[in-house]
């Protein structure tokens, strides 16, 4: 017997074939069980006859539980009602295992409820299209970045110092020293731009924030690029092109999950290079138009300011030149005006909020030093650092994209928390 999967079928209609298939659901109409299977890599009806298989075919079936785990043997058929375009005509079944209660069941259940049984939750339809869209953007991810001649590399977790500030630091101890798991990998993405031009890494970031909002993760993926000889325009063009290759390739490849979320894709098919770039100065004069009139210069962005900018906007827009002083102490002033940096954050659409940011960053040693005492940042932690100033120091920048709120945004859901398998939130450490 032909061993397959579900998402293969389509290559064996009018065949017999044998598929390892979890029961989703199941209805009866006396004469007929219709069968709702996945296997992992879809889902599909299978249908049983009663006097067209045997009696303990149609035993074994009566007695499936959901969640039971089986072989199905049955003809596949080509059916333009079914949700996948195939049914099953099903002939024979042998029982793996018969499931106790599952505590899931297609009733409604509470977030709390199903967050506490995330490990089972993994399989149902929404939450499989999710991390099947999550799947293809990392994907897609390496594509990019593989096809631009950029290079893999892995900073380390464990560090000695922190990245982006010392209040949200994950500590933890190293033996008898201090240590802290990363908030993002860009200081070594640094220097290993020093010695392979363009790289970008794809890893796991810690945020000890005690924020509790649908943005926010204690831990979170980061792809950070970082690319020598690149300045601010063109970090912002490399910005454009790989955020619309990664919706495009969603498009392409997910139409399925995207239907079962439901997502407005006309919306994501908007998203095409270039995006429109704004300064922070033009964002305060558009928030202050849009009834914001407490903001004053200098003040950074929260959610609702973030949300009324994408609101004038059908792209991901680009907030360019920060403050310095709300900004990171590594990031390089505008030679024209002091009193800003070189950076950006892209804002995504539909209020999803910030998804990358990025920067120019400081090549000059001294100024690094003077922002070293400024943030009251020591040595020995940074000396590494410093080094990267003073052999061969050349213009370079990069960025750092969060993989859960683009993929929370491609989906069009609510809550971040459901764009990672297992997700880590101020209160939620289980499963
Ligand atoms: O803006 P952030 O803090 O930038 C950096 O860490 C830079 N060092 C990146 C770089 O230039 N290499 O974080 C980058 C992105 C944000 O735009 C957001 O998408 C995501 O990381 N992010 C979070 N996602 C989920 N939960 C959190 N707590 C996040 N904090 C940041
Ligand atoms: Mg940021």
């Amino acid at each position: 017997m032909l061993k397959t999967t579900i998402s293969e079928v389509s290559q064996h209609v009018g065949q017999d074939v044998k598929i390892g298939v979890w029961l989703a659901n199941k209805r009866s109409s006396g004469k007929i069980q219709f069968l709702q299977l996945r296997d992992g890599t879809g889902f599909i009806q299978g249908v049983l006859v009663k006097n067209e298989v045997s009696e303990a075919a149609w035993e074994a079936a009566s007695s499936l539980t959901q969640e039971s785990s089986l072989y199905v043997i049955g003809e596949v058929r080509k059916d333009e009602r079914a949700p996948s375009g195939y049914e099953l005509t099903l002939k024979d079944i042998e029982i793996i295992q018969i499931a106790e209660n599952y505590p899931i069941t297609p009733k409604e259940h509470g977030v709390e409820f199903l967050m506490d049984h995330r490990h089972l939750w993994l399989r149902s339809r929404k939450q499989h299209a999710i991390l099947r869209i999550r799947n293809e953007v990392i994907r897609a991810t390496y594509n990019f970045f593989h096809e631009k001649g950029f290079v893999k590399i892995d900073p380390p977790i464990l560090t000695g110092s922190s990245a982006e500030g010392t209040t949200d630091l994950f500590h933890t101890t190293y033996f008898d020293r201090d240590a802290y798991l990363s908030q993002s990998g860009q200081l070594y993405m640094e220097a290993a731009a020093m010695a392979f031009g363009k790289v970008f890494s794809f890893g796991p970031t810690f945020r000890a924030e005690k924020s509790k909002t649908r943005r926010h993760l204690i831990e979170f993926w980061m792809i950070e690029p970082e690319m020598a000889f690149v300045e601010h325009e063109e970090n912002l063009e490399i910005q454009e092109q790989y955020v619309s290759y990664l919706v495009q390739s969603v498009l392409e490849n997910c139409q399925a999950e995207l239907k079962t979320l439901e997502r407005d894709t006309s919306k994501l098919e908007k998203v095409t290079a270039p995006f429109p770039r704004i300064t922070y100065d033009e964002a305060i004069a558009l928030l202050k138009d849009k009834g914001f009139t407490d903001i004053e210069w200098g003040d950074d962005f929260g959610a609702p300011h973030e949300t009324a900018i994408a609101e004038s906007f059908d792209k991901p827009v680009f907030i360019t030149h920060y403050p310095t002083k709300i900004k990171a102490f590594y990031m390089k002033p505008d030679p024209k005006r002091e009193e800003v940096v070189l950076c950006a954050d892209l804002i995504a659409p539909e209020g999803y909020g910030e998804i990358i940011g990025g920067s120019q960053r400081i090549d000059d040693y001294d100024l690094m030093v003077e922002r070293y005492k400024e943030h009251h940042l020591t040595a020995p932690a940074y000396e590494w650092y410093l080094e990267l100033r003073k052999y061969g120091s050349v213009p370079h920048s990069g960025f750092g994209l969060g993989l859960e709120r683009t993929v929370a945004w491609i989906c069009g859901i609510d809550h971040v928390r459901e764009t990672i398998p297992f997700p880590r939130l101020l209160n939620r450490l289980y499963p």
